[in-house]
């Protein structure tokens, strides 16, 4: 079918600035290039649109441009030469509407000789439209465009209205302009081929447009969902072409999915048209965006645009019933409509979920970004509020205090007491509750099937009734209107004339309404069937699985044609109309499963064709009170029933007659909360909708339960009213059996808990109630547990729950609030409780009561006058507080942490300033110390209230001082988080401090300070940084860890087919690196794709060659690997393996299936996830869109975010810096990016975090570009990131020191600039200046200058103070200057030679022979072993003494003689030997004698063999030579000075080598 035989299209036009130029229709091609060309005459017509797009839609346009052209030309005027085509597709990887792809666009118009003749047609979505509508609007100062919307949004909203925009970095639509389209063609062939998630996105739209302007196109929506997906999405048989154009061949969905597009259209169209500078009416079109904009702004792009809306709408849909605008009715109607048009209503929907993994919405975050919301008034933020569905509250958004959106978005509500000493008594409420969903569902068949108009009031509104409209309507049984904002539904009955339905009735899961209308439908009689001939009932998945068999068996029996259509006994069912329709007469019905059939049959009855008499079999009747309730509502609507015996009725013939006004009585069960509120509380109220002829069981509770409490009821027939004793005096009830009624069980068993009012025991026993262990939840050990948090002594009886009242003075609300498991009783019931609760009461999951009161909460607080507050608990965590002297570091720290731990940081002291908007010192110089600490004691109390999760909160130093403040932060340590108290050197403190003028001085000496502060600071922590170890679960070391590691690291990729050859270079290529990657892809067994084994067994081999982390990483082909993309399950199986195999990082890449990568995530473990992305085709750019979209994915799934881009030139390398800079300062996850190619090398130098690496002893690099870590160093060098350093050996004598050999091999096999040499003098005082110059990197120190060094240096580390010696200076370099710090590495040497050559028990003792300085190490490195003997020989005595006092508690004996009797009975199984070789002590054979070998450590080392290691080795002990000992302690020196790990292979030949030759 070619484009030419397209029919002229029956188009529909739509005015927007007072010009028709919108036009809809379906297949509008032709239409459209006709009258673009006539009617917007230009020498060039350029199509922009999206490499996305199906390519028929362009290939049909340009098959038949030069056509239409050329009759359109020749007809006119011969001279006018033919306008040419060009078209630009916008490649889909850089559809991103971004300043670049604008560039893009207009380079190329340019390079094709566009000038001002040019007319641009957008044809894609609302991204191709904003963006190509910018270009129009500037290129030549401006040319005519149209807009070809081609999906949903664009046809609704974005190509109507003139805004085009791109977004920039800082936002969305920052630079655009307004622009006018000169047409509009809205071709609603386009949807067929749309994503359905894209569909139902744009469905978000038309949703609010109809609920803020028409209720009729709003039910429209409601009844119209399955029409219009079908238009969309069934791609019916097409029998005929093109159909749709002409209204010959549109079919009736396709008629209604146009009209409602076209509705939307118009009334942005017309919106747009009264205010097209978006100034003030327009604001109404952003009903859900205040909100949902916010959720956008955290949850995009993992949900869509219309998405987040969807979840907006509703939560302002509900601040505007908060405050009383809106009704339930309207809130529920927009729920199901959005649900039923696929769109998530809540955050916490499993499928929302889904999609976006890890990212969440805390309250903080939403209300921080509203505050920056374009619609606000100052600071004020506004809401569109709907008053009813089609209205508005005002014609523009209202402002809504942020306490009102806080308690509506947060997951939790805190209920606060009402006051006992208010007069409550004086206080009467009258409020309706929510109706009976059973009376409801009755209701709307008997007034359907009546005859008259019946306006029913309070109907619940809920699925069954919904679906019951929706089906009663396509029946033509009955209309319906909804009246006063939704109180009142006006029916206006059918008399039971039915009619076939156009299409098959969904019924969703919707129970009641599926088995009350199968009788119903039963009633449609031969006459009516059209075109169709049979009525099919159909549900969800889940309705297919529920029973209907011995309805439809009774409705056969007695002559209906019922068919199953699928499976036997459930829906979908067939039913046919037979002559006599629904026949009467004598039917049977088995009663024994479900009181629903019953009443089906019952309520159609009366309009069989014979008196029906029905006699219900089986063993027992289930539900009596239900057919009481059907019988009772069916007699109101003028039929009698009559009970004849046992369990026959006979049901006259007649019609319904419709009562004027039908009240739909009250759920019992919900009519109990507000009668317990008043009850409790000592109100009174009254419900006018449920009293004493109420056939529920429930509605019982107020007499049978209150009364006996002490309350004063009053009932009429229909109405209830209660009046509570004063607060503090309900009575228990001794026994009460609750079986009629026993949902009210949680009700009466808060009542219950405060039922105290006299001093003996008062013991509330409900029983009767075993049925409640089956609900929601196990209720009765719920209400166990919850209340027994509150301090109430309760428990379990077999059927039913004992409870102790107590004084309510003596209650307290659980601090992590009560749990409602996901049952509305639960939370309604407590939430009573809270109402008198001392300190308020945190109800989590509040939004559990939607099941049954959606309103709860509303009414609670504005009819019940209960105040609430909205708290963000859920699964957040306590924020952290740092108190501690000012200058300790916990600004910096505190930053490092929150960054460690993925949390905010807030400093208390700014916090104070911007809320003051004064400088503190202005303050404290306005108003004093005193009101300085009164204000900051406030501001810690309203912070800890509306920050109390997710933050790390830095307290100014003094905070402690004020009373308040510290009470404050007891409590928090004590029933929160952890209140952390970081401590620092004093000295330290205030050299600090010195350099610091900004900050207001105090007047007493530090150090006064900081003794009268000590003990108050401990008083508030919990945890202290010097004492404890771990903060918000993170080991301190950790952080500090991590504090420190500014460093590079990188990772080795190797590239070989299989490692196993290659190991024993190994030590080799991984010098410098701090981790191994694999590349799985890279292997090949063979010659073939290794398999699982081999990969496993490679992992093994690897593991046993090197100790460094495993990087494991299996590079797709389109990532520029060699492993299948169509192999993704094995890809995910490989991952999972390698986790199972303990390797520490797993690369995953981010395009894959985010549901298997969400599995991943789950199982990782310990394990780190690299979440990576490569730009193959090298078209991302650092400075757009794409990478920002790539890391944010990246960002959810891993704890390390690796982007890989392609250079081009030098200046993409800049770009990325300034990428990852800007994204480190919002992203706490470190960030690998880096660019690929010979251009791109200077990434690889700058970049921070496991930088790839290569290694020339390596095959081949992983990716072209790759430098080695040496190289990497050199580089560094050379552009100035890594200054020269010089290291030395301070000491005398030390001409023959092996250490300069050790190092500067060190330096120069990883490519470091720096140099070591000797310093040799004998006066300590030579090196000051040495140390003093800002090129000195470090130095080794040996004797005499072990311990004269140390008042030299700026700290000495933990272990140097203990062994009390140094022998290594490190420099380190941080925000508080340059630092010069001990360490002792010779222990560590020691410990090193030792710890791999025994195995060490709480039995074996430890000899150290000589008591000097390196004695001390020796005796330090094996406690640190776990030795708990340590015999110490030396000569002089004194000596020892000396080293039994500094180590008290290492269990040192001290020896006169190595032939001492305790040597003999405990031999040793270690020996260090400190003294010089040249030392000739007697080695008596004793000291071998455990026979079981052991270690000998000798310090000496010359001569490298001493007599004691060769007497060792005749006894079988294994000796370590003095010189391995010192390369061992020397290479521990090399990575605290370089933070890299020492080459050792070469370092130790080397040095050997050079040893050997002295
Ligand atoms: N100017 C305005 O007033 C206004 C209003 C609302 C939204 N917007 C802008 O619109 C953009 C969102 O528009 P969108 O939702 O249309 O997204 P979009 O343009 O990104 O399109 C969504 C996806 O559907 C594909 N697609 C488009 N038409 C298709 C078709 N017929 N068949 C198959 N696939 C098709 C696209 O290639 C894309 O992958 C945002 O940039 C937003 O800012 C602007
Ligand atoms: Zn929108």
């Amino acid at each position: 079918m070619t484009l030419l035989e397209q029919p002229e299209p029956d188009v529909v036009k739509v005015s927007i600035l007072n010009e028709e130029s919108i036009i809809l229709g379906f297949h509008l091609t032709k239409f459209m290039l006709r009258d673009v060309i006539s009617n917007i005459p230009s020498s060039n017509y350029v199509i922009i649109t999206d490499e996305n797009l199906p390519p028929i839609y362009l290939s049909k346009i340009k098959e038949n441009f030069n056509k239409i052209a050329s009759e359109i030309t020749s007809a006119k005027d011969k001279k006018t030469p033919e306008p040419r085509l060009i078209t630009y597709a916008v490649p889909s990887i850089r559809r991103a509407k971004t300043r670049d792809t604008k560039a893009d666009i207009e380079d190329f118009l340019l390079s094709k000789t566009c000038a001002r003749d040019t007319c641009i047609l957008a044809m894609g979505g609302g991204v191709i439209g904003d963006l190509a509508g910018f270009v129009a609007a500037t290129f030549m100062r401006g040319i005519p465009y149209v807009q070809i919307p081609t999906t949903l949004i664009a046809m609704v909203d974005s190509s109507i209205g003139g805004k085009t925009a791109v977004d920039t970095p800082h936002g969305k639509n920052l630079i655009g302009s307004f622009w006018q389209p000169k047409r509009i063609y809205i071709d609603l062939v386009f949807l067929e081929t749309i994503p359905e998630r894209e569909f139902n996105n744009g469905m978000a739209e038309v949703i609010k447009s109809a609920i803020i302007s028409s209720e009729p196109n709003f039910i429209n929506l409601e009844n119209g969902v399955s029409s219009i997906r079908e238009a969309v999405f069934s791609n019916p048989k097409r029998d005929v072409p093109f159909q749709g154009a002409i209204l010959a061949t549109r079919t009736p969905s396709q008629s209604l999915l146009l009209s409602v597009i076209m509705e939307a259209t118009k009334f942005k169209a017309g919106i747009v048209t009264d205010d097209e500078r978006d100034s003030g009416i327009r604001s109404l079109l952003n009903f859900g965006h205040t909100i949902g904009h916010a959720v956008e702004a955290i949850l995009f792009p993992e949900l869509l645009h219309g998405e987040c809306i969807s979840i907006g709408m509703i939560k302002e849909a509900e601040i505007a019933r908060h405050h009383g605008h809106l009704n339930q009715v309207s809130v529920s109607r927009l729920y199901k409509v959005l649900q039923d048009y696929g769109l998530p209503v809540s955050l916490d929907e499993k499928k929302v979920k889904d999609l976006v993994g890890k990212k969440f919405c805390s309250v903080d975050k939403l209300m921080e970004i509203m505050k920056v919301d374009k619609k606000n008034q100052g600071d004020q933020k506004r809401i569109v509020m709907l008053s009813s569905i089609g209205n508005t509250y005002e014609k523009k958004a209202t402002i809504v205090s942020d306490s009102v959106i806080r308690k509506i978005l947060s997951p939790s509500i805190k209920i606060l007491p009402v006051t006992s000493s208010s007069n409550n008594s004086s206080i009467h409420v009258t409020m309706t509750t929510p109706g009976s969903k059973s009376i409801s569902n009755r209701a709307l068949v008997l007034a359907a099937l009546g005859n008259g108009t019946c306006r029913l009031k309070g109907l619940l509104y809920s699925d069954d009734t919904q679906v019951m409209m929706v089906a009663l309507q396509k029946l033509k049984g009955a209309k319906f209107e909804w009246k006063n904002d939704g109180e009142t539904l006006v029916v206006t009955g059918g008399g039971g004339n039915l009619q076939i339905p156009d299409d098959e009735l969904y019924l969703g899961n919707a129970g009641t309404a599926s088995r009350f209308l199968t009788s119903v439908c039963t009633l449609i009689s031969v006459e009516t069937a059209n075109q169709k001939n049979s009525t099919i009932l159909t549900g969800n998945a889940r309705m297919k699985q529920r029973p209907i068999g011995p309805l439809v068996m009774a409705l056969q029996e007695n002559g209906s044609q019922i068919r199953y259509v699928e499976n036997e006994g459930s829906l979908p069912i067939e039913i046919t109309p037979s002559q006599n329709k629904f026949k009467g007469g004598k039917i049977n019905l088995s009663a024994s499963i479900s009181s629903q059939y019953v009443t089906s049959i019952l309520l159609s009855a009366p309009y069989a064709s014979e008196p029906v008499t029905l006699c219900l079999i089986g063993d027992k009747v289930v539900s009596q009170p239900y057919i009481d309730m059907t019988i009772a509502m069916m007699e109101s609507f003028g039929i009698k029933v009559e009970r004849l015996e046992g369990n026959v009725y006979r049901i006259p013939q007649g019609k319904y007659t419709n009562p004027s006004e039908y009240v739909i009585e009250s759920d019992a069960s919900s009519a109990t909360y507000p009668l317990a509120v008043a009850a409790i509380t000592g109100i009174t109220c009254t419900l006018p909708n449920i009293g004493s002829t109420s056939l529920q069981g429930d509605a019982a509770f107020a007499v049978k339960v209150l009364e006996p409490m002490g309350c004063t009821v009053t009932q009429t027939e229909t109405s209830t009213t209660v009046q509570g004793p004063p607060i503090g005096s309900l009575r228990p009830l001794p026994n009460i059996d609750m079986e009629t009624m026993t949902d009210a069980f949680l009700t009466a068993s808060v009542l219950a808990a405060v039922a105290s009012n006299n001093e003996e025991e008062c013991i509330t026993r409900i029983t009767g109630i075993a049925n409640q262990r089956v609900k929601e939840c196990n209720r009765i050990s719920a209400m166990v547990h919850e209340l027994n948090k509150f301090g109430v002594i309760a428990s379990e009886l077999p059927d039913g729950i004992q409870i102790h009242g107590s004084k309510i003075q003596s209650l307290k609300g659980p601090v992590g609030g009560v749990k409602c498991y996901d049952d509305h009783r639960i939370a309604m019931s407590f939430s009573t409780l809270g109402c008198v609760v001392p300190d308020g009461t945190i109800i989590r999951e509040k939004k559990c009561v939607e099941k049954t009161w959606p309103g709860w909460w509303d009414n609670l607080e504005s009819k019940l006058g209960i105040n609430t507050v909205g708290i963000d608990s859920g699964s957040h965590h306590d924020s952290i507080i740092f108190i501690g002297m000012r200058g300790v570091g916990k600004t910096t720290l505190g930053r490092e942490v929150a960054k460690a731990l993925d949390r905010e940081f807030l400093d208390l002291d700014h916090h104070f300033e911007a809320t003051l908007s004064t400088p503190i010192p202005k303050f404290i110089e306005e108003h004093g110390w005193d009101a300085f600490r009164d204000k900051e004691s406030e501001i810690l109390r309203s912070l800890l209230n509306t920050h109390a999760s997710d933050y790390i909160i830095a307290c100014g130093g003094g905070i402690v001082e004020h009373p308040a403040s510290r009470e404050l932060l007891k409590q928090y340590s004590q029933n929160h988080g952890e209140v952390v108290h970081i401590v620092r050197d004093m000295n330290d403190v205030i050299r600090y401090l010195n350099k610091d003028t900004s900050r207001p001085m105090l007047s007493e000496d530090l150090f006064n300070v900081w003794n009268r502060r000590k003990t108050l600071y401990n008083e508030c922590s919990n945890v202290d940084v010097n004492t404890i170890n771990t903060i918000g679960g993170m080991t301190v070391e950790n952080i500090v860890e991590i504090i420190r590691k500014t460093r590079r690291t990188f990772f080795i990729s190797l590239t070989f087919p299989d490692i196993t050859p290659a190991l024993k270079i190994m030590p080799t290529i991984t010098h410098g690196v701090d981790a191994i990657e694999l590349r799985v892809d890279l292997l090949s067994e063979n010659g073939d794709m290794p398999s699982v084994e081999y990969i496993h067994d490679q992992l093994a081999s690897l593991r046993r060659s090197s100790s460094l982390p495993i990087i494991f990483t299996i590079r797709s082909q389109s990532q520029g690997g060699k492993y299948p993309d169509t192999q993704e399950t094995e890809y995910f199986n490989l991952l999972e393996q390698a986790i199972k195999n303990g390797c520490e990082y797993i690369d995953v890449e981010i395009h894959k299936s985010p549901k298997l990568i969400d599995n991943l995530i789950k199982m990782k473990g310990n394990t780190k996830i690299i979440a990576s992305w490569h730009d193959i085709p090298g078209t991302m750019k650092w400075d757009g869109e794409e990478v920002r979209r790539r890391v944010r994915t990246a960002h959810n799934i891993g704890d390390i975010i690796k982007i890989v881009g392609r250079a081009k030139c030098l200046s993409d390398n800049f770009k990325l810096r300034e990428f990852v800079e800007w994204q480190q300062q919002h992203i706490k996850k470190p960030v690998i990016a880096i660019n690929m190619e010979v251009e791109g090398q200077l990434s690889r130098l700058l970049n921070q975090t496991l930088t790839p690496v290569t290694h020339p002893l390596l095959p081949s690099k992983a990716a072209p570009g790759q430098l080695s870590v040496n190289e990497i160093h050199k580089g560094l060098h050379l552009i100035g990131q890594l200054p020269k350093k010089k290291f030395y050996i301070f000491g005398n004598p030390i001409a023959h020191s092996m250490s300069p050999t050790l190092h500067n091999t060190g330096f120069e096999v990883l490519g470091l600039p720096h140099h070591y040499d000797l310093f040799e003098s004998e006066d300590i005082e030579a090196v000051k200046p040495i140390i003093e110059d800002i090129e000195f990197g470090g130095a080794s120190v040996t004797i005499p200058h072990k311990i004269s060094i140390i008042p030299f240096l700026d700290q000495i580390s933990e272990h140097s103070k203990l062994i009390g010696a140094v022998n290594t200076i490190i420099v380190t370099e941080s925000e508080t200057g340059r630092k010069l710090i001990g360490e002792n590495t010779d222990w560590l040497g020691i410990y090193s030679s030792i710890k791999p050559l025994i195995e060490i028990n709480s039995e074996t003792i430890g000899l150290v022979i000589g008591g000097g300085g390196t004695s001390r190490a020796g005796i330090y490195a094996l406690h640190q072993l776990g030795v708990h003997t340590i015999y110490l020989y030396n000569r002089t005595q004194a000596k020892i003494e000396e080293l039994k006092n500094q180590f008290p508690k290492y269990g040192i004996v001290g020896l006169s003689s190595l032939s001492d009797e305790r040597i003999k009975q405990k031999p040793p199984r270690i020996i260090v030997s400190t003294i010089p070789a040249t030392s000739n002590i007697e080695i008596p054979y004793e000291l071998f004698a455990s026979g079981k070998g052991g270690v000998i450590v000798e310090m000496a080392y010359k001569p490298r063999r001493t007599q004691l290691l060769e007497k060792g080795a005749e006894n079988g002990w294994i000796g370590v030579e003095g010189v391995q000992v010192l390369i061992e302690q020397g290479l521990c020196q090399f990575e605290e000075w370089t933070g890299r790990r020492a080459p050792r292979n070469i370092i130790e030949g080397n040095v050997h080598r050079k040893y050997n030759n002295s």
